[in-house]
């Protein structure tokens, strides 16, 4: 009989709201006037679920495999440094099962484009929309994130491996 042997990884980031750069999330660009800090394009929903997808394949974390000190990664799409560690869990024969991931932000509303961001991250993952959950959060007014200068974001991934 074939067994299934499931692994969940937890994620989290941070970046600050600054002006002058965009503000994307999930690979979606978001009209509003500040964006997010960073490196790479600052995708911190994208950097949450590759670190959940890494921890979960027993990969280290995001910065071993694209440190923010390489200019390959300098402004680079983080839907692809994703792609990249979904390929890298794949050769340790770990395909994702399921996605659930929470933005905290306090403006602007996310709800608009959570169709959008879902499209893009299961499409990179190769996974049924079904099977990747995004959940949106202000901070009540509080923290640095309340005060609109940052936006977080969690996430879980469960990886299955037939064998
Ligand atoms: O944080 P709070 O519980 O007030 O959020 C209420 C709802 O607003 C959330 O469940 C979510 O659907 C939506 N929301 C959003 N974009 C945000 C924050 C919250 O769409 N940046
Ligand atoms: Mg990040």
């Amino acid at each position: 009989m074939q067994q299934r042997e499931y692994r969940s990884g937890i994620g989290w980031d941070i970046h600050p709201l600054v002006p002058g750069r965009p503000l994307i999330l999930g690979g979606v660009r978001i009209p509003f006037e500040l964006g997010l800090g960073g490196h790479s394009d600052a995708d911190a929903l994208a950097h949450a679920i590759t670190d959940a997808l890494l921890g979960a394949a027993g990969l280290g974390d995001i910065g071993e495999h694209f440190p923010d000190t390489d200019p390959r990664w300098k402004d680079a799409d983080s839907v692809q440094l994703l792609r990249q560690a979904a390929g890298m869990a794949a050769a340790r024969g770990f395909a994702v099962a399921h996605v659930d991931a929470t933005v905290i932000l306090e403006r602007p509303k996310l709800g608009p484009y959570r169709e959008a961001m879902r499209g893009r991250l299961a499409e990179a993952l190769e996974l049924p929309l079904e099977r990747l959950s995004l959940k949106f959060k202000t901070a009540e007014g509080m923290g640095p994130v309340g005060k609109g200068s940052a936006v977080e974001a969690l996430a879980v991934v469960t990886l299955v491996r037939n064998g």
